[in-house]
């Protein structure tokens, strides 16, 4: 007997159960911005060895799980922020959001898709990608730069996007979050890649970390989820889903 659709996303801990809507357990799970810049969430996919990346994209790790949770946190994320180099190496295109999730959003007074917003000093980007033409109406991209960018390079930005900079010679990511926190986010959803992660841990920016650990083994000399300067952060775990095999992990910031 083969079973129509996805396999069932089981919670594991701290209760067992079923979960028979992963978009509404992840919008009831609390995030509460501090005063002075949104809740940081950081979701990554990673195999069993750690890996982040199978020729060069992180798409072949992810699984249907995975995918649910992805689309889970982005149903409630005002905006998503991925470095320059995860935007170039995905082909990122505008965050869509589901029609079933358009009316949550809007009854919680989002926009119907969140806003994207890129990291970048280099300013190397394709302007005329989709990602910056074809945004959701009401949410169009962002990019957060510093002063020390190019002139030229961030007036091109100014034509398809609201151009952020913050800080000199790196974007100070701190000032920001600050900056979205002041148009009125209160969640970001950081998408990496590992060394986004690296600058928002060094910023002790991270609230919340939520990490699928995929069942394969890769191999091969991808980074790991986090590339910057040590730094020990002790997370707390609040909950441990399974699906597909893959492990679906909250950890939330101590304290
Ligand atoms: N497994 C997963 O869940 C996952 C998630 C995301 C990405 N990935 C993978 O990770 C790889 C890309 O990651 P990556 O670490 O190379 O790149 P990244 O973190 O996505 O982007 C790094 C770039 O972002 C900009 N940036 C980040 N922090 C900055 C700061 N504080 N100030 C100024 N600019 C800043 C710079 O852009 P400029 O160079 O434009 O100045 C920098 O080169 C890809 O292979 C992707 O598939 C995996």
């Amino acid at each position: 007997v083969t079973s129509a659709g996805p396999s069932p996303v089981l919670r594991l801990w701290p209760d067992a159960g079923p979960v028979p809507d992963v978009a509404a357990l992840v919008a009831a799970e609390a995030r509460p911005a501090p005063p002075d810049r949104p809740w940081v969430v950081v979701t990554m996919v990673t195999s069993l060895d750690g890996a982040t990346a199978v020729d060069g994209v992180s798409g072949p790790l992810g699984g249907a799980a995975d995918q649910a949770v992805f689309s889970a946190l982005r149903a409630v994320a005002d905006v998503v922020v991925a470095g320059a180099g995860t935007v170039r190496a995905e082909g990122y295109g505008p965050p869509r959001t589901p029609a079933a999730r358009r009316s949550e959003r809007l009854a919680r007074g989002q926009t119907e898709a969140p806003r994207i917003a890129v990291v970048t000093r280099s300013l190397d980007l394709d302007w005329s990608a989709p990602l910056f033409t074809d945004a959701h109406p009401g949410a169009g991209p962002l990019v957060l730069t510093c002063t020390d960018a190019d002139a030229t390079g961030r007036a091109r930005a100014g034509e398809v996007a609201e151009v952020i900079a913050a800080g000199a010679a790196e974007v100070d990511l701190a000032a920001a979050l600050r900056e979205l926190r002041a148009r009125g986010s209160t969640v970001v959803l950081a998408e990496g890649g590992p060394r986004l992660n690296g600058a928002l841990l060094a910023a002790d920016l991270v609230d919340e970390w939520c990490l699928t650990v995929a069942p394969a083994l890769v191999g091969g000399g991808s980074s790991r989820a986090v590339v910057g300067p040590e730094q020990v952060r002790h997370l707390r775990l609040d909950r441990v889903l399974e699906g597909d095999g893959a492990l679906l992990l909250r950890y939330l910031r101590r304290g």
